[in-house]
């Protein structure tokens, strides 16, 4: 039974170590923000963060998490008040919205590092998150305008375009 500490809750969950982290967060947990969707490390949907580092939960064991800090799309602003939540509803992202959430988890470890990332920066990190709608040019404006409300948060004045 692992124990597994997502979004700050710990949580001991009945499951075998080989288990994919998906189908507890999806099945066990029923936190079904995160999506199912090549079931093969090739979409991002199931994009979730580790430690602060994206990775696919359809890929990733229960046994290699167990007691490292795990975030959803649930934990990263429950209140949809994450620079990245505002800045997809400004930028209308979403088409059908199924990989949505991976998206913006993928972005998420982006920003954490860099809230100054240019264009090809934002365009090789979130390579490998498909979506079926192309909604990729919404997707890099609405994380560039996230990545400018955190500069300007952050110094109070956002200096990439001063
Ligand atoms: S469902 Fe995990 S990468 Fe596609
Ligand atoms: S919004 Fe439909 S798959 Fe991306």
């Amino acid at each position: 039974m692992p124990n597994l500490n997502i979004n700050g809750r710990n949580m001991s969950v009945e499951a075998a170590g080989d288990t994919p982290l998906l189908w507890v967060i999806r099945e066990q947990l029923q936190m079904t923000g995160t999506k199912f969707g090549c079931g093969a490390g090739l979409c991002g949907a199931c994009t979730v963060h580790v430690n602060g580092e994206a990775v696919r939960s359809c890929q990733t064991a229960v046994s290699e998490v167990a007691g490292k800090k795990i975030t959803t799309i649930e934990g990263l602003g429950a209140k949809g008040e994450h620079p990245l939540q505002k800045a997809w509803v400004a930028e209308q992202v979403p088409q059908c919205g199924y990989c949505q959430s991976g998206q913006i988890m993928q972005a998420a470890s982006l920003l954490a590092k860099n809230t100054n990332p240019t264009k090809e920066e934002v365009v090789a990190h979130m390579d490998g998150n498909l979506c079926r709608c192309m909604t990729y040019s919404r997707i890099q404006r609405a994380i560039m305008r996230a990545a400018s409300e955190m500069r300007t948060a952050s110094t109070g004045t956002d200096r990439r375009n001063t």
